[in-house]
């Protein structure tokens, strides 16, 4: 038998193999356990030495052969359909990327820094205070001692167990407990806001468990009540950014406050909506309550640390997401905080292009 010539037509049927099937039905022919070339190589077993010496290098070299050669047309064949799978299956670079989803910020954050942002004009710095509070920095210090009726109208989130210290603890339900931390830290004269999260045990449209306020504080020698109605009024221009606001003071009741006032500002309805603007006796107009406000109570000097004949101040607290929805006309406090991110994408603002107010307070619009 002429190896040589054998390996010669097998090479030839290898390399015109067709596709992957035929020449693997081909490798089957040939090196499969019944194929031809490995029934050769069992041939070798029954020959004679000197047979063996003669032919083995001869069927050996036959079964490189026919192995090589389908190595080599198996790689060929696998190169060809790549090449096929990229000659019709063309990748279109100059179709637009999908869009990567962006972050947005969300009103709460964005009312806040343009409320930072005008109170930093007026020389007020930020204070902060914790989320958990004692009784004694929410209630007690600020003129409610236990059993005042006011208690109970915050509808406090109250801890089953006391702290280490024998003090019962809830989630504040006011920014005003920080009013006290930052007298007893720093002292007077003061000037600062506390914007923060408060909690309170109440939900609907208009309430929701966890809310925001804004907190502020003045304490100095001779700090009046026309301080704060020029401070507010100065905010609210900017904040709404219009000239016509219009504040009304009316007598009202807080502990941690003497005089108390309750601020109302004038707005009219457009389009469905609430703009603020106009005095609220204005044709078309009416008062909305704003915040609660007026001169801090002697009683909240003393808790912290101030002598009251000595200082004086007026204090302020507003809720933000209140202001929120007035300004950029959102009607479902709910919303605010369900992360639906389709509400987001619609309220939210960019990082980059967000409303500021770098004109600055003072500044004519
Ligand atoms: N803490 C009050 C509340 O949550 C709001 C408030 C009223 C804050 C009058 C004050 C103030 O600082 O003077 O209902």
């Amino acid at each position: 038998m002429d190896y040589a010539q054998t390996g010669r037509e097998a090479q030839a049927r290898i390399e015109s193999a067709a596709d992957l099937d035929a020449l693997e039905a081909l490798r089957v022919e040939f090196l499969g356990k019944q194929g031809s070339v490995s029934g050769l190589l069992k041939t070798l077993g029954k020959m004679t030495p000197e047979e063996r010496k003669e032919k083995g290098p001869e069927i050996h070299g036959l079964r490189e052969t026919v192995s090589n050669a389908i190595a080599a047309r198996k790689d060929a064949l696998e190169v060809a359909a790549l090449a096929a799978q990229l000659a019709e299956q063309t990748i279109d670079l100059s179709l637009p990327a999908p869009d990567a989803p962006t972050g947005s910020v969300h009103p709460i954050a964005q009312v806040m820094d343009e409320l930072a942002e005008i109170f930093a004009d007026l020389g007020f710095a930020v204070a902060s205070g914790p989320e958990i509070e004692d009784d004694w920095h929410n209630f007690t210090a600020l003129n409610m001692p236990e059993s005042h009726p006011a208690r109970a109208m915050h509808d406090t989130f109250y801890f089953p167990d006391r702290d280490a210290q024998d003090r019962e603890m809830l989630l504040r339900t006011h920014t005003s407990p920080v009013q006290i931390r930052t007298m007893l830290d720093q002292g007077a004269p003061l000037r600062i806001i506390a914007p923060g999260r408060v909690y309170r045990s109440d939900s609907d449209a208009t309430h929701t468990p966890m809310f925001h306020q804004i907190e502020g504080l003045v304490i100095d020698r001779d700090i009046h009540l026309g301080h704060l109605k020029w401070t507010l009024e100065t905010l609210l221009k900017a904040f709404f950014e219009r000239d016509d606001i219009v504040l009304r003071l009316r007598p009202s009741y807080f502990p941690f406050t003497e005089p108390s006032v309750e601020v109302d500002t004038g707005f009219s309805f457009v389009d469905g909506r609430r703009v603020v603007g106009g005095s609220g006796d204005d044709a078309g107009h009416s008062w909305m309550e704003l915040l609660g406000s007026g001169m801090v109570n002697r009683n909240v000097l003393i808790a912290g640390g101030l002598d009251p004949d000595e200082w004086q101040g007026f204090a302020f607290g507003v809720g933000v997401d209140r202001l929120a929805m007035l300004k950029y006309g959102m009607n479902d406090l709910r919303a605010f905080f369900d992360g639906d991110v389709r509400w987001l994408s619609h309220y939210g603002f960019s990082a980059l292009d967000a409303p500021t107010l770098s004109a600055g307070v003072g500044t004519p619009a």
